[in-house]
């Protein structure tokens, strides 16, 4: 585990960790972009007319729009940060709140740690914990990497920690956007990935018990037609954004007279 600061404490079981697991099913190795990734996205990205900050910074004010609006001491996972852009966005938008984040990809929590460690209240982690120790879990752009058969069982384990009123909201690639499948495509650390329809997400989302309680299309005019970008917020509903999110909480267990959980 690379951490700056002491803070996980008994609560978190280290023993097993999900190192093994993410080294099994990623099919490109993001080693191999740590230097170079914010540099390759801008090169990709190009048709939106916008560069990668664009994108983070559109994130967060996803995040604060309709996730968390108010900073609070909260604690928050980036699950798959890459080399920590997003990350640090939310520590200094949330500066009460702890923001881990964590990677399979070591150089690239390298890299975060060595341009974004000075930020106190951010966290980078090549370990996660087992217990149910977050409040609120971020996963922006990592499903399409992880492989259709693989992707219950990464969800299942991102629940597993979650605190019981926690939130797991996912940001990914719209597959009905052309632009985003043209980017895609000529992306090369996206070689071989497999986009995820909304309403695929929807089904796996109810597989592992999570209930969705938000989902919605972003991201919809290029640069050029930045005029309209005003209107995004009424669009949610069209699937023609480059990307959508989507909000999972876990489904509570329904208590009869009280008593026992039923199953
Ligand atoms: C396209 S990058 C997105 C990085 C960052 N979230 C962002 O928005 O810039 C996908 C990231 O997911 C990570 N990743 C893929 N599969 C993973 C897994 N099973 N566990 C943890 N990280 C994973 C990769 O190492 C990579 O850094």
């Amino acid at each position: 585990m690379i951490n700056r600061q002491p803070f996980f404490d008994s609560k978190f079981d280290t023993k097993k960790n999900c190192q093994e697991l993410a080294n099994n099913i990623m099919p490109v190795d993001f080693d191999d972009y740590s230097d170079s990734y914010q540099e390759l996205l801008n090169g990709t990205i190009w048709l939106s007319g916008e560069k990668a900050d664009y994108f983070f910074d559109y994130k967060l004010n996803c995040i604060k729009r309709w996730i968390l609006k108010n900073d609070q001491a909260v604690t928050i996972l980036d699950f798959g940060c890459g080399i920590g852009k997003l990350a640090a966005l939310i520590a200094q938008a949330y500066p009460q709140s702890t923001i881990y984040g964590y990677d399979a990809s070591s150089k690239s929590i390298e890299t975060a740690i060595g341009s974004l460690g000075q930020l106190k209240n951010l966290v980078f982690l090549n370990q996660l914990p087992t217990t149910q120790c977050f409040d609120l879990i971020i996963v922006a752009n990592v499903f399409h990497h992880i492989k259709q058969e693989d992707r219950k069982q990464i969800l299942l384990h991102l629940r597993s920690i979650l605190k019981p009123d926690g939130t797991i909201t996912v940001f990914e690639h719209n597959p009905f956007n052309p632009i985003t499948v043209h980017t895609v495509k000529t992306c090369p650390f996206d070689a071989g990935v497999e986009l995820i329809r909304l309403g695929q997400f929807v089904k796996l989302a109810t597989r592992c018990d999570l209930r969705v309680c938000m989902e919605r299309y972003i991201v919809f005019f290029p640069k050029f037609l930045r005029f309209f970008r005003v209107i995004e917020t009424f669009l949610g509903f069209l699937p023609l954004g480059a990307q959508y999110m989507i909000s999972l909480r876990k489904i509570s267990k329904l208590t009869v007279y009280g008593s026992r959980p039923v199953n």
